[in-house]
């Protein structure tokens, strides 16, 4: 994700701004660039690529400045490069942006109705041109930034510059953390405490709505309209490597905390509740997908879980046939593809080797061609003829979780939108689910809130030495991303069936030495779970059931019972997958393993 760093005070800001990115290098990012005031002016470099690229720039050009924005960009709106990065520049402002601004089309075409061009394909530079358009009415800077985001939609944390107000920095926040730290005759702006916290330990986090206009000895703050508001002045106590996690002790367990705010960015400005419809970008609308005869969906580990789920989803709701497989198998097993078939590709780093491979080979066949993806302009995104960019931002942790639930997201939006393109939904229908999607996030945290009560049930399992998951329908790609999960971090052996498969086979390892993980909310099939864990029960199995709040029946025959809400089943998923993340998370922490590097994976696996 973008990280943000500023300062204003009586020192050079280079090195400060370059330190502070190098702090925020942790969250990924694809290029970097600073702005300092200096005689007044604004001087900036920009870099594409690692932070040594700006560093080698400013070598060979250098510039100094006492007032100036520093940032580190992850592409969403835009291709990775130098045009792109920030900061952005228009007149006498730069600017630095986190986050996406939703209407930034219709602004474009307003800003060009008068006569306005861009030279990057950003919402960011929208922004600086809003900004110097109201500045030219105004000529108060903080004014013109309030006016300027009265216009904007979406979400921001933004940092301005002035030339003409050299000892002065316009912060501002909407639904992205900002916060301003206070230091001894210096203040600083940053995204992430990781960049200032070698510089002060006295933040004030920044409120939706907030902007402050920060000098070396001041912070003044108001809301949109300019009215004062008053906010504390909080002291810090992390280490710096504890603020890189967010106070977390391993990225994974804080990207786990992340996903309900990374599934309302994925949902952000494409689900039109009122409608009942969902908005996608022009290139996937274009693709016409759902007009395909057959769907065939490729994929990897975690996100091949997704892609089971994503057919269950396209053909439940929108009556389209899906094949799904994993990439590895699809690319040698002479599959059969023609130009009437949509393909999906879904990766999260966009590099890995097999799905890329598969994708290549659908486009030699003639197939229509979407990626899902959370890395832009990697390189699956660049092969296909659109891609749904999912807004998990940098997932570090190498096992999956953040990428899971916003791929997870994306496939129930598209289903949504073609069963509504293919009328195979009504709008009454579309309006219902994207309403019960709404309200995933905030059920998503009080999931998370139980995450002491999953470290107390993984800390009776510590001596299992294999778990058998089970689910059925929608919950059968969770058990299988639920034994993945295990097996990675923890690696004690794991493995998922479909809850009715059991009795084909695998029953016979039922004892008191295998625990048996089941997800069984309510919903069409739970009648026949029950009687699937009656079998277990009678065998000494023992259950740990992720259920429905206030279900005694099913409470009843588990060891432990972990409760989801009752909810529609399209967002059941979303929930179950959290505990079985948390389980995972827990036990090899209890462990002692190693949870965001585990022994023998890669993060990108760019090799067969
Ligand atoms: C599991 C995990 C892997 C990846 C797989 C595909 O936690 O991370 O199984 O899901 O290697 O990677 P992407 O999605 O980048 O193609």
């Amino acid at each position: 994700m973008c990280g943000i760093i500023g300062y204003v005070g009586p020192r050079d800001s280079v090195p400060i701004l370059l330190s502070g990115l190098s702090r925020l290098a942790y969250r990924g990012y694809d290029s970097a660039g600073i702005a300092v005031c200096h005689e007044g002016d604004i001087d900036c470099r920009r870099a594409h690529g690692k932070l040594e690229n700006l560093i080698e720039r400013l070598k060979h050009d250098p510039m100094r400045g006492r007032t100036g924005i520093g940032h580190t960009r992850w592409a969403t709106h835009g291709r990775p490069s130098e045009s792109n990065a920030h900061p952005q520049r228009f007149g006498k402002f730069a600017i630095v942006h986190n986050g996406i601004i939703e209407n930034f089309l219709d602004l474009r075409e307003e800003l060009r109705a008068h006569g306005h061009e861009f030279v990057s394909e950003t919402d960011t530079e929208i922004v600086a041109h809003l900004i110097s358009d109201c500045y030219d009415a105004t000529h108060d800077f903080a004014g013109a930034v309030r006016m300027a985001l009265r216009r904007v939609r979406g979400s921001y944390a933004i940092v301005a510059l002035c030339s003409d107000f050299p000892d002065e920095l316009v912060a501002a926040r909407n639904q992205c953390p900002l916060l301003v730290a206070v230091g001894e005759g210096e203040n600083f702006a940053a995204s992430d405490l990781a960049a200032v916290l070698a510089h002060s330990r006295q933040a004030i986090f920044l409120e939706d709505g907030d902007i402050a206009q920060i000098r070396a000895s001041s912070v003044v703050i108001t809301d949109l309209s300019g009215e004062h508001v008053e906010r504390k002045i909080q002291s810090i106590e992390w280490d710096i490597s504890a603020a890189e996690k967010q106070g977390y002790p391993h990225y994974m367990l804080k990207e786990i905390h992340e996903q309900p705010q990374k599934i309302t960015d994925t949902f952000r400005g494409r689900m039109l509740e009122a409608e009942g419809e969902v908005n996608l970008d022009e290139n996937i609308e274009k693709l016409h997908l759902e007009t395909c005869r057959r769907l065939q969906i490729v994929a990897c580990g975690t996100s091949y879980h997704a892609a089971l789920l994503g057919k269950y989803l396209i053909e439940q709701y929108a009556r389209i046939p899906v094949d799904v497989d994993v990439a590895s198998e699809y690319r040698y097993r002479q599959p059969i593809i023609t130009p009437d078939d949509g393909f999906i590709a879904i990766s999260q780093s966009g590099e890995t080797a097999d799905t890329y491979a598969c994708l290549k080979l659908a486009r030699q066949h003639g197939a229509k061609i979407l990626a899902i993806c959370n890395v832009m302009d990697s390189s699956i995104p660049r092969a296909a003829d659109a891609t749904f960019y999912t807004r998990a931002d940098p997932e570090i942790g190498v096992a999956s979780t953040k990428a899971f639930t916003t791929q997870l997201a994306s496939l129930t939006l598209l289903a949504i939108h073609f069963a509504r393109r293919k009328n195979a939904i009504d709008v009454a229908t579309a309006q219902r689910l994207l309403r019960a999607l709404r309200a995933v996030p905030q059920q998503m945290e009080r999931v998370l809130e139980q995450s002491d009560h999953v470290r107390a049930c993984a800390q009776k399992l510590l001596r299992a030495n294999s778990f058998l998951f089970l689910g059925r329908n929608l919950h059968y790609p969770i058990a299988l991303e639920g034994a993945l999960k295990l097996k990675e971090i923890t690696y004690i052996h794991a493995e998922a069936y479909p809850s009715g498969e059991m009795k084909h086979g695998p029953i016979a390892l039922i004892d008191d030495r295998l625990p048996v993980i089941v997800i069984a909310p309510k919903n069409p099939t739970y009648e026949k779970t029950l009687s699937n864990l009656q079998e277990v029960k009678a065998r000494g199995g023992r259950i740990i059931g992720i259920v429905t709040q206030d279900d005694d029946r099913l409470t009843r025959v588990c060891e432990s019972a972990f409760p989801i809400e009752d909810c529609e089943e399209i967002v059941q998923p979303f929930l179950s997958v959290l505990y079985l993340q948390l389980l995972a998370y827990h036990l090899a922490d209890l462990l002692g393993n190693d949870i965001d590097q585990p022994r023998n994976l890669a993060k990108s696996v760019t090799v067969e």
